[in-house]
């Protein structure tokens, strides 16, 4: 095995609270090891250009509690071209960097996927960061903790006004195809119907709801809407919904990047500093091609192609327990 003595570090895809954490813990074991960490900027795109940086203590003092990325980050449509790829190729080769690591979502997995197909010397692994939690092999992602506590007290608040004035509210949340941000928020908030995209949505079913809500109690109800829902966004239902019944004085509210910012929960801070560590040291095991995670509070690692296509089912339980809740 070749031996291990630069490894880079990138963020790609949305950012996600405990990044930071993530890259702090990358760099603070590298240097246990004697491996030059180098901050790899904005992605895929700052390994196509070549903007690379050695990490030093001035770069990770104080960012543990900081949301965001200090590395930035990048949604790179170019990557997908072999030719580019084969740029950010010659730039690993050119800096000397040994190995990778990526911290991101699906689109980053993917990525990785196609650079570790085409140049199988490289070694690669991947922390799973990601406000949607939309990874398989894993429990958690890096920043869905932070998120699903900003979305909770948003909705908490729109709850206060909601009772004040009796109102209907449609909730949009983020989670591009997953539904796992408004499921258990809206489990949290005791939201009265939650729709997501991993299950079709019936708006006969919906307007019920809302009807009965209305005709027993007349008070505040509220209805989570994943933003990948089949029904549409928090507009569009609501206006499916008001066609058919249009008794409450009804409000939209879509939540948008406020749950994607702020600084990282106590869980996140921990699983992003684990998840950095144990990166590390995996690629000084010999890993690569694979995703790091956590299932049942044990470091798993899952290969990069499973863990973007297999199937989630994450959402099934709490989809069961809010039947029950509502
Ligand atoms: O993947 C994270 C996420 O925040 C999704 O929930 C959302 O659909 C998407 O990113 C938004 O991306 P952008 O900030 O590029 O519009």
């Amino acid at each position: 095995m070749k031996e291990i003595k630069k490894i880079g570090i990138f963020c790609s895809g949305g950012d996600s609270p405990g990044m930071n954490a993530c890259i702090r813990a990358i760099v603070k074991t590298c240097q246990k090891h004697r491996i030059t960490p180098i901050g790899i900027y904005r992605g895929y795109e700052g390994l196509i250009e070549g903007d690379f940086k050695v990490l030093k203590n001035e770069h990770i003092r104080n960012i543990l509690g900081l949301g965001g990325t200090i590395l930035k980050t990048a949604r790179s449509k170019r990557f997908l071209i072999s030719e580019v790829r084969k740029q950010a190729y010659e730039q690993i080769q050119k800096h000397q960097i040994d190995a990778l690591i990526a911290i991101g979502g699906d689109g980053t997995a993917k990525g990785a996927l196609l650079f570790s197909q085409e140049y199988p010397d490289l070694s690669i692994v991947a922390c799973p960061g990601t406000i949607d939690n939309d990874l398989f092999g894993t429990d958690y992602t890096i920043g869905f903790d932070t998120a699903i506590n900003t979305t909770m007290q948003a909705i908490d608040k729109i709850r206060d006004t909601a009772h004040s004035h009796d109102r209907l509210f449609f909730i949009e949340v983020m989670g591009r195809d997953a539904g796992l941000i408004a499921l258990y928020t809206g489990i949290a908030t005791g939201a009265e119907a939650i729709l997501i995209p991993e299950t079709l949505t019936n708006i006969d079913e919906l307007v019920q709801i809302v009807q009965h809500r209305w005709q027993t109690q007349k008070t505040s109800c509220i209805v989570v809407v994943a933003e990948g829902d089949d029904a549409g966004g928090a507009f569009e239902v609501a206006k499916k919904v008001t066609e058919r019944f249009n008794q409450y004085d009804t409000r939209i509210s879509v939540l948008g990047h406020i749950q994607r910012g702020g600084s990282p929960t106590c869980t996140d801070r921990i699983n992003a500093s684990l998840l950095g560590v144990h990166a590390v040291k995996a690629l000084l095991q010999g890993q690569k091609n694979v995703m790091l995670g956590i299932l049942k509070n044990e470091i798993s690692y899952t290969p990069f192609e499973k863990a973007i296509k297999e199937q989630k089912s994450k959402y099934l339980q709490l989809l069961e327990t809010f039947q029950y809740l509502m």
